[in-house]
């Protein structure tokens, strides 16, 4: 029986580190031992990760948002390497390793040698005499292979062209608190077969969903990816690409969008937002989707495009909630990946 429980630490105020996660991190013993085999890896898709791992994960996400800040990665140090422009990502990383005793070292790549042209297998080898960790948010997923190839401490996605995984963990977490539970439940995805809808994807297959992606032809998402998230689907688990939203949205419990156009793809907004016109959560959507759907969004969002203002400011909108929990899932990546192991045992 797996199950987590809570012990409250008020009433020690000098509880040492590992007094601190013994009485609070009461998680089961599979629990514990998953998590501590789980330390030291990348963190890149969730492909990568068994459905009991994402539902480890997620128990201590859940465990972690409802406690205080605990010293799990005393004196650790994540580099959070930037090619790309981020507000939430950064803000969470940041905020997260230091509620947990650690501290981050940002890295534009404009500023870095990294902007100059350094090869990743470098960078990846002298970051690692550094830091414990690092995240990095980046065009090429190539880059990020190569940099966790290369690299000794845990490396972690924070956004390439191609997948998002901390933005899917954490949306897992908020379906979760939404709806009690994730297994059954119909997902659409309206937009484009960008990273988030790839992401996506992974999660809806590890965790049981049945997961529609809808786009205009031609933005579906890769062959490829899609081929290994099929192969994940567990269960009933189906993973549809579809191309008309009025019947993608019917019945959905959770509807997801994204920008029409991602970063590094504002030379094609025009062409795009042509194609993707009719491929916006609004007031008609959401009529045909289940009476308690969520609507979701990773933010940024451009209201009057992939979504309208008065659905993503309406009662079934939870993107704020959304945003919240990068912080916590965010927060049980980083404890997982560069905790002491022991931490968990
Ligand atoms: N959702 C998300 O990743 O937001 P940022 O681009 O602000 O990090
Ligand atoms: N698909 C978007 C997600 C932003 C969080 C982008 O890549 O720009």
């Amino acid at each position: 029986m797996r199950r987590l429980m809570f012990v409250m630490i008020e009433d020690k105020p000098e509880v040492g580190k590992k007094d601190v996660i013994r009485l609070s991190l009461k998680l089961s013993i599979e629990q514990k031992a998953s998590l501590a085999a789980m330390h030291g890896r990348d963190f890149i898709s969730l492909h990568d990760f068994t459905p009991v791992e994402i539902a480890d994960l997620l128990a201590l996400a859940k465990l972690l948002k409802h406690h205080e800040p605990l010293p799990i990665l005393k004196g650790k140090q994540l580099a959070m390497i930037f090619t790309k422009a981020s507000t939430r990502t950064r803000v969470s990383f940041e905020v997260g390793i230091r509620q947990l005793g650690g501290d981050a070292v940002v890295l534009l790549s404009g500023d870095t040698q990294i902007g100059r042209g350094e090869p990743i297998k470098d960078t990846a080898r002298v970051l690692s005499r550094y830091v414990d960790g690092i995240m990095i948010r980046t065009y090429d997923h190539q880059d990020v292979l190569d940099l966790a190839r290369w690299a000794s401490i845990p490396v972690i996605n924070g956004l390439t062209d191609d997948l998002h995984p901390c933005q899917a963990l954490a949306d897992l977490l908020t379906i979760q608190e939404h709806k009690g539970h994730l297994t059954g439940l119909k997902m659409t995805y309206i937009g484009d077969g960008n990273n988030m809808a790839t992401s996506l994807m992974f999660a809806g297959a590890k965790t049981g969903m049945h997961v529609t992606i809808c786009c205009p032809p031609g933005y579906e998402p890769s062959a490829a990816y899609l081929e290994q998230a099929r192969g994940d689907a567990r269960g009933e688990s189906r993973i549809e690409v579809v191309h008309d939203p009025q019947t993608a949205a019917e019945e959905a419990d959770v509807l997801y969008t994204d920008v029409w156009a991602s970063m590094g793809q504002e030379a094609e907004r025009d062409s795009r937002a042509a194609a993707f016109a009719q491929y916006q959560i609004n007031e008609d959507l959401l009529r045909v989707a289940a009476e308690d759907c969520i609507v979701m969004h990773c933010l940024p969002a451009h209201r009057g495009e992939e979504i309208t203002e008065e659905v993503i400011e309406g009662p079934h909108s939870v993107v704020f909630d959304q945003a919240e929990n990068r912080l916590h899932a965010q927060k049980a990546i980083l404890a997982t990946l560069m905790g002491h192991p022991e931490d968990f045992v």
